[in-house]
C-alpha cells in the first residue's frame, strides 16, 4: 500500500521528532495528543528545531513553514481515520498502549498499518489486541529522531511480509537506516545500551568515578558523543526504568535490574533532562552534577 498520510500518537520526546521527520520527508502528518497543552509543547519543540535549522542556513524558511503546515494537530482519534500508517510513541506502559490501540483500531481504516515505537515491550502483545495483527510492526526510532539514523524494524510473529517491507521502505523514505530485528525485549540497541547505562550507575555506586568522570571517560576513551549518565538523563530515567522492568522480567538477569540509585531517583521524580534533574541538575546555564547523589 502507498503510504501518504501518517498518524503519530504522542507529541513527547519521540513523537514530535517522528512527526517532524515524516513531514520533512513529504508525508501528510496527523499528530495526536491527549490535550492541547501537550500538543503545543510538541509543536514548540518542532518550531525550535526548524528555527535552528533555518538560522544555520540548512533549511529555507518556506520549507520550514511547509513542514509545519503538513502537520495537522488533534486531540481526537477520529482525525486519524484515513491515515495509511499510524505510529504510536506514547508512554512506555503496556496497559495504556493497549487501551489506545483498541480505540484507534476502531476508527482507522482497516487497510492501514499500525506501528509501535516501543523501546522494549513485545510488539505481538500490542498487535494481538487489534483486528490487524498482520498489519502491525515495530518501528523503533532513536532520540533525537531528527538526527539519529537508525530505525529498528521489528517483525512480530504475526507481521506479514508486505507490512514488514512497507516498514523498511518507510524508514528509507524518511532518510533512515532500517535494520530488521526480532520481537525480543530491547531489540538490538537497547539490549546492549541499557545494561551499559545501568553498569555506569553501578560504577558510580561503587565509587569507581564521579558522575562527570564516568561520562568524560567514556567520551574521551571510547569516542561516544555523550557519556552514559548524560545519555541516561537524555533518554529519560522514567523511560529507562520502564525498559529495565520489562527486560528484567523477560530475561531475569541482574544486568537488566534497576540499581538502587535509579530506583531512588525515580522515587524523587528525577527523570533526567526533561524534569530538570537527573544525574545532572539542569536548572542553571550549564548542567552541573546532582550533588545529592
Ligand atoms: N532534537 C533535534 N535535533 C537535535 C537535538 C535535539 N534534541 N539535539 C541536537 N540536534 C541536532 C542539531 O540541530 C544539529 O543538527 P545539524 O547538524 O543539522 O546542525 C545536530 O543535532 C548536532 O547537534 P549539536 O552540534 O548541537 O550537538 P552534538 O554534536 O553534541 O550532538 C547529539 C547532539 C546528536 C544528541 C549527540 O550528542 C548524540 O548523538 N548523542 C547520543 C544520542 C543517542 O545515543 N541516542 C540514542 C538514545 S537510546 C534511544 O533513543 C532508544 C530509546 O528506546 C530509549
Amino acid at each position: 500500500m502507498q503510504i501518504q498520510k501518517v498518524g503519530v500518537l504522542g507529541a513527547g520526546l519521540m513523537g514530535h521528532g517522528i512527526a517532524q521527520v515524516a513531514s520533512q520527508s513529504g508525508y501528510e502528518v496527523v499528530l495526536r495528543e491527549v490535550d492541547d497543552g501537550r500538543l503545543e509543547k510538541g509543536m514548540e519543540r518542532i518550531d525550535k528545531q526548524l528555527a535552528r535549522a533555518v538560522e544555520k542556513g540548512k533549511v529555507e524558511q518556506a520549507d520550514a513553514d511547509a513542514v509545519k503546515g503538513r502537520i495537522q494537530r488533534t486531540t481526537e482519534y477520529s482525525d486519524l481515520a484515513d491515515c495509511d500508517l499510524v505510529i504510536e510513541a506514547i508512554t512506555e506502559d503496556l496497559a495504556l498502549k493497549l487501551a489506545m490501540w483498541r480505540e484507534v483500531d476502531g476508527v482507522v481504516k482497516p487497510e492501514a498499518i499500525f506501528a509501535t515505537n516501543t523501546s522494549s515491550l513485545a510488539v505481538i502483545d500490542q498487535a494481538a489486541v487489534t483486528s490487524r495483527p498482520d498489519r502491525f510492526l515495530g518501528l523503533h526510532y532513536f532520540n533525537p529522531a531528527q538526527v539519529m539514523k537508525l530505525v529498528e524494524v521489528v517483525r512480530a510473529v504475526t507481521t506479514s511480509e508486505e507490512t514488514f517491507q512497507a516498514g523498511v521502505e518507510f524508514a528509507k523514505a524518511n532518510g533512515k537506516l532500517g535494520i530488521p530485528t526480532k520481537d525480543k525485549a530491547g531489540f538490538i540497541v537497547n539490549r546492549l545500551l541499557v545494561p551499559y547505562m545501568l553498569d555506569a550507575i553501578r560504577a558510580l555506586e561503587e565509587g569507581v568515578g564521579s558522575i562527570s568522570e564516568i561520562d568524560e571517560a567514556m567520551k574521551a576513551g571510547a569516542g561516544h558523543p555523550m557519556g552514559p549518565l548524560t545519555l541516561a538523563d537524555f533518554v529519560g530515567l522514567d523511560t529507562m526504568g520502564a525498559i529495565c522492568e520489562v527486560m528484567y522480567e523477560e530475561f531475569a538477569e541482574r544486568r537488566f535490574a534497576q540499581p538502587p540509585t535509579l530506583r531512588k531517583m525515580l522515587g524523587a521524580g528525577w527523570y533526567g533532562k526533561k524534569s530538570g534533574k537527573g544525574f545532572y541538575d539542569y536548572s542553571g546555564e550549564a548542567p552541573v552534577e546532582n550533588s545529592a547523589l
